[in-house]
């Protein structure tokens, strides 16, 4: 016999979405310069939620104006300790308006409310905490004393993590002295739109962040705006590289977090039940849709069954649907395109011959979706070995002995993270240091952290976000 769950939908009447936004400059928000307005839809039930502004490039310069004025006449005569009371103040608010947050990331993103209450907007809030904490001490930070700002920086965010990602770019830039022009993903602007409004409760001086929003044209014109100093970049490699492109030829500083095809590597001597939950989040937290994922399983060959037959016992109990019904495991996928992608990359698995599995599970008819899936067969060759999918889809390949486990994991353009499941302290060590990857995690998979800097070799990126190495980033000088 078989028990359900009734459903447990958390409510709507928290949020507060209105039907149009406008662009938010120099503290107050304001209708744009000819820019037209798009809509933001609900993934799990492409229901609209709100028109928002595709900012044009006249925009964008009057953000910069906003923001460099800000720097010149406010920001820059603060003291760290001040800063680190706007910081301190953000933080809370946060904290305060968590669940309006939580639930309106789910909204406008698909991802469940468990992921969003439990994981992003605390995680955000934990940002603005640990570098209001740093904006009075960098002078003891180990970058040389009385270190200096930037100036105005850029800021380009995409979907998957939208509150989080935008935390991990605003709460350093304003903790070292910046001020700031952002602009979320075109499917998720509303946690942005609200973190504004959370800007003028925080009575943040006007200028010091704003908040564009619109497409890849708004983006490029941030990049490419003579007045901003420095460009931070969270999104694909493939944008990356342009952006890479267009900024070699100035003066601007760079960070680029770009793409990843995690190997998650597991020994014959794992503790294997831990080892399939840490699979499970690996690949299944957030729909795949991580930069970080463990997309790619590497697996001991003698356990490989084993494994395999308890990893389909626990994919069997994840519970996909409605991301707002507080037992959802794996919510919608961001967008149709997102889904289009999913989709022809595991045809391409299907047609190059690796064997897909997926549990039997009700998909709703409305809206975005794709069952938690993995393929064996997997060579190395294969695309689903190489490219980043970024959804529910996990890769399984086998190796028989520690060093080919290391030379399959380090076979990928990317070098974003990796994991490690042994018994032995030793031999997490030994792996460690022979992994290309910026965050390696043993026993243990996508825990973050504001302390711990975060950021990828290869094409997985350039600079590190988080804890002092990110601190850097936001400052002048050569810290490397
Ligand atoms: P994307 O890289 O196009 O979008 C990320 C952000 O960059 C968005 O805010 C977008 O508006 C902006 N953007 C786009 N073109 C730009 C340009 N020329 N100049 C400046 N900004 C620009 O990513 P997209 O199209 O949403 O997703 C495509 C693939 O990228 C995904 O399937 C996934 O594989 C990967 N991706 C990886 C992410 C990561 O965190 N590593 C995040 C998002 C996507
Ligand atoms: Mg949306």
């Amino acid at each position: 016999m078989k028990f359900e769950y009734a459903p447990a939908p958390e409510s709507t009447a928290i949020v507060n979405i209105q039907s149009e936004y406008n662009l938010f400059i120099d503290g107050k928000f304001v209708p744009s310069k000819g820019g037209k307005r798009f809509e933001t839809i609900n993934p799990a039930n492409e229901k609209v939620l709100s028109r928002v502004t595709q900012a044009t490039a006249s925009d964008v310069d009057k953000a910069v104006k906003a923001a460099s004025e800000a720097y010149r006449k406010t920001w820059s005569k603060l003291t760290g300790a001040q800063r680190g009371k706007y910081l301190f103040r953000i933080a809370r608010i946060l904290q305060e308006r968590a669940r309006e947050f939580a639930v309106l990331e789910s909204m406008d993103n698909g991802k469940p409310i468990r992921e969003t209450r439990d994981t992003d907007i605390p995680l955000a809030a934990a940002h603005f905490f640990y570098h209001a904490g740093w904006a009075d001490k960098l002078d003891y930070a180990g970058l040389g004393k009385n270190p200096k700002p930037h100036g105005v920086v850029g800021q380009i965010i995409p979907w998957n993590f939208p509150m989080l990602m935008l935390a991990w770019k605003v709460a350093p830039a304003l903790a070292t002295g910046n001020t700031v022009v952002l602009k979320p993903a075109e499917t998720t602007p509303l946690t942005a739109l609200l973190f504004a409004e959370v800007c003028q409760q925080a009575d943040l001086p006007k200028g010091v962040v704003n908040i564009l929003t619109g497409d890849g044209a708004t983006g490029a014109a941030i990049v490419n705006h003579p007045g901003i100093n420095k460009i931070a970049f969270t999104g694909s490699t493939e944008v990356g590289k342009i952006i890479a492109k267009s900024v070699a030829s100035s003066k601007k500083a760079l960070t680029l977090e770009l793409g990843g095809k995690g190997a998650n590597i597991i020994f014959e001597d794992a503790p294997i039940d831990e080892t399939v939950e840490g699979i499970i989040n690996g690949i299944y937290f957030n729909q795949g849709h991580v930069c970080c994922a463990g997309s790619r399983l590497l697996v001991q060959e003698n356990i490989k069954e084993e494994l395999l037959e308890k990893l389909k016992r626990r994919m069997s109990m994840i519970r996909v649907g409605d991301p707002l019904d507080k037992n959802t495991d794996l919510g919608a996928i961001n967008s149709q395109a997102q889904l289009m992608k999913i989709r022809e990359l595991s045809e391409s698995g299907d047609a190059e011959g690796a064997e897909r599995w997926s549990p039997q599970c009700e998909l709703p008819e409305k809206g975005f979706w794709f069952p938690p899936t993995f393929f064996t067969g997997v060579s190395q060759a294969h695309r689903i070995a190489r490219e980043e999918i970024f959804g529910p889809v996990l890769s399984v390949i086998s190796f028989r002995t520690p060093s080919e486990a290391i030379e399959k994991a380090n076979n990928t353009p990317f070098g974003l993270s990796a994991g490690i499941w042994t018994d032995k302290g030793s031999r997490i060590l030994w792996s460690a240091q022979q992994l290309k990857a910026g965050v390696i995690w043993a026993n243990t998979f996508n825990k973050f952290d504001p302390a711990s800097p975060f950021g990828g070799y290869k094409e997985s990126g350039w600079g590190r976000e988080g804890g002092r190495h990110g601190l850097s980033a936001y400052l002048k000088g050569d810290f490397s």
